[in-house]
């Protein structure tokens, strides 16, 4: 787990983000490629400018990258 909670954030340009799924990126919700060696796997995702995303920080959610609420019955 990265964080108790999503990390809310708008995009600034529509394109592609690779979310973190181990929770070892210095970068968060973003991968780092600190996940090598691990048996995680980031997750690419669609984004449009100007839209909010909130992304899964305690990487647990079971709609990841985005949070599903999963976080608050941790
Ligand atoms: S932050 Fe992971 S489900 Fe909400």
């Amino acid at each position: 787990m990265a964080q108790k909670g999503p990390y809310i954030i708008k995009a600034e340009k529509t394109g592609k983000i690779v979310w973190c799924a181990c929770g070892l990126s210095k970068n968060q919700p973003f991968c780092d490629a600190s996940h090598k060696g691990t048996e995680f796997r980031p997750i690419v995702a669609d984004v449009e400018e100007g839209k909010t995303y909130l992304w899964c920080g305690c990487k647990q959610s079971g709609r990841a990258p985005l949070c599903d609420g999963t976080h608050s019955k941790l």
